[in-house]
């Protein structure tokens, strides 16, 4: 392995940077990355060690656990839960927060994370990932509901793995995003893919399609006009992609841009959306916005929502800049309209 950076020299170099930087976040990351690793090997492995297939539980989501929903999530809680860094956990698999067991020192950072995206495609062999996201947090309390729901705009780091063809870590700490590929001869993330950023402008959408009927007249708006082609208003042909993982869909639009939307829709009025905020949308919508590009629900932006609840859902609309804020802009005319036909008939 010549003059690669590995994960671990970037992190301290990085630190180095920073003045008043302890090195007890480089020490967390370093835990997160261990237990990547451990995710990344039973993910490999397969039915070899049977832990495809679903579990017969349902999280608090209401979604029915795949065995390896609940195989990571006691893999990231056990890799991070002695380590003195952090002072609470939330998790996807979990309905309440996570606290630290008494005898282990308490730390400054509160750990969020999503330990098995894109389950559903665990069993047909696609990719899926870890997301995760750290905030700080008061010092000597026990961390209540209240330090856990802050607004993604004030995360000190955000990441994500995705375990594909190659298992690759990203990673922002609010100077840009950066990329590593783990190499599996010798176990070490290497930087392959510095400073990445999202073109402005794309011809590729992401959104499943099936859910068409139940979208907004916005989101309709702006598909049609993608569908319509170099025939319609757009002028082009777009190409369209849904892998159902959100941390295959994010992570191509990191390298080539293209905007991804999971819109409200009105298939469950009690549930309008499906990503979660504190866990799935605030962390990569960090990402994306570090590396150039924007995040919305439509309406707002997710990194200013002050978050309701640990598993709060939000529409996400993310990508290359210019593409959302048509999106966003469609939005802001249907809803205008709307007041004024609501005006109308007042
Ligand atoms: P998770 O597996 O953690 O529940 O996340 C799945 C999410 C996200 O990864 C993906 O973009 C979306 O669900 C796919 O939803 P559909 O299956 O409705 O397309
Ligand atoms: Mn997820
Ligand atoms: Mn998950």
């Amino acid at each position: 392995m010549n003059n690669k950076v590995t994960l671990t020299q970037f992190l301290i170099e990085q630190q180095r940077g920073l003045p008043d930087a302890s090195g007890t976040f480089t020490l967390l990351l370093n835990n997160i990355v261990t237990a990547c690793k451990q995710i990344s090997h039973k993910v490999n492995r397969g039915n070899l060690i049977g832990v495809l297939g679903s579990a017969g539980t349902e999280n608090v989501q209401g979604e029915v656990q795949k065995k390896l929903d609940i195989i990571t999530n006691d893999i990231m809680i056990n890799a991070l839960n002695w380590t003195g860094h952090l002072a609470g956990m939330a998790s996807e698999e979990d309905d309440d927060l996570i606290t630290i067991p008494a005898q282990y020192p308490r730390g400054k950072y509160l750990a969020l994370f999503d330990p098995l995206d894109g389950s559903s495609n665990i069993d047909i062999n696609l990719a899926v990932g870890t997301i995760f996201s750290i905030l700080r947090c008061r010092e000597g309390v026990e961390p209540d509901i209240e330090d856990f729901l802050r607004k993604g705009a004030e995360q000190v780091c955000a990441g994500f793995v995705i375990y594909g063809p190659s298992t690759m870590m990203v990673l922002t700490t609010g100077h840009g995003v950066n990329a590593f590929t783990l190499d599996q001869d010798v176990g070490e993330f290497i930087l392959t893919h510095p400073d990445m950023r999202i073109p402005e402008e794309t011809s590729e959408f992401a959104i499943n399609m099936s859910n068409q009927r139940f979208w907004e007249p916005p989101v309709q708006r702006y598909i049609d006009e993608c569908l319509q082609g170099v025939q319609g208003v757009r002028e082009k042909d777009f190409n369209m992609r849904w892998v159902a993982s959100f941390v295959a869909d994010v992570y191509r639009i990191l390298t080539r841009g293209g905007v991804f939307l999971y819109p409200c829709d009105l298939r469950d009025p009690e549930r309008p959306a499906k990503l979660r905020i504190m866990y799935e949308a605030n962390p990569m919508a960090f990402i994306v916005e570090q590396a150039g590009g924007l995040c919305s629900t439509g309406r707002e932006a997710i990194l200013d929502i002050k978050p309701t609840g640990v598993h709060q859902r939000v529409p996400v609309i993310l990508g290359s800049k210019k593409e959302v804020e048509r999106i966003i802009r469609y939005h802001q005319e249907a809803d205008a309209k709307g007041t004024e036909t609501a005006k109308g008939m007042g």
